[in-house]
């Protein structure tokens, strides 16, 4: 059982690949409504309507290395075994949405995780982009955005250690506090 905050590294690591500069994470949970929602945007180069169903299919990909791509139905497979979906809306050259929806209560449904660890990996990308991590409990919202960090932050690179450090606890407590 893989915790889903990999998955959300491996869906975000799509959005760097396809140019995205601005990435929004969305993690939703309703204990009422019974779901646990996962929401990827970027505004990276899109997927034509034609190619849209074929990544659903392992065997599509446009890596050259090596010829599967298992992001996407991964993770369709990991919410469809908890009795939801995954849906992609994408528009050519405006970007892509990746939305995974869970039954919240399955007894299948991974964890989390440390999404603070994944949050912190995919700032070390050197691509240069905003990132918005939005956590949501009930209503309950934890909102993390790297635009307000670098304002703060000025010349310096987030990517310093200590910054990185801070931000990992930052998140951590936070979604913690919910
Ligand atoms: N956000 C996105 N923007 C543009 N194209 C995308 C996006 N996400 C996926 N794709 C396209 O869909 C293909 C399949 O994605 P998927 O994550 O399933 O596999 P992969 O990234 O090719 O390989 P892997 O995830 O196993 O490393 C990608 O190769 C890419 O062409
Ligand atoms: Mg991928």
């Amino acid at each position: 059982m893989k915790e889903l905050s990999l998955h959300i590294l491996d869906i975000t690591t799509n959005s760097i690949n396809a140019g995205a500069n601005k990435i929004e994470i969305k993690v939703e949970i309703d204990t009422n409504e019974n779901y646990f929602r996962i929401n990827i945007k970027d505004n990276g180069k899109g997927i034509s309507k034609n190619i849209q169903q074929q990544v659903m299919n392992p065997f599509y990909t446009t890596r050259k290395i090596r010829n599967v791509g298992l992001g996407i139905p991964l993770l369709k497979a990991a919410a469809e075994q908890c009795e939801g979906f995954l849906k992609i809306q994408s528009v050519e050259n405006v970007g892509t949405e990746v939305i995974a929806e869970f039954k919240n209560s399955h007894i299948d449904r991974a964890p989390l995780g440390k999404i603070e660890e994944s949050i912190l990996t995919i700032l070390n990308f050197n691509e240069k982009f905003d990132l918005i991590y939005i956590h949501d409990v009930n209503g309950k919202r934890f909102v993390f955005d790297t635009r307000e960090i670098k304002e703060i932050l000025g010349e310096v690179d987030i990517k310093t250690p200590k910054i990185l450090m801070w931000i990992k606890e930052y998140i951590r407590e936070n979604i913690d506090k919910i």
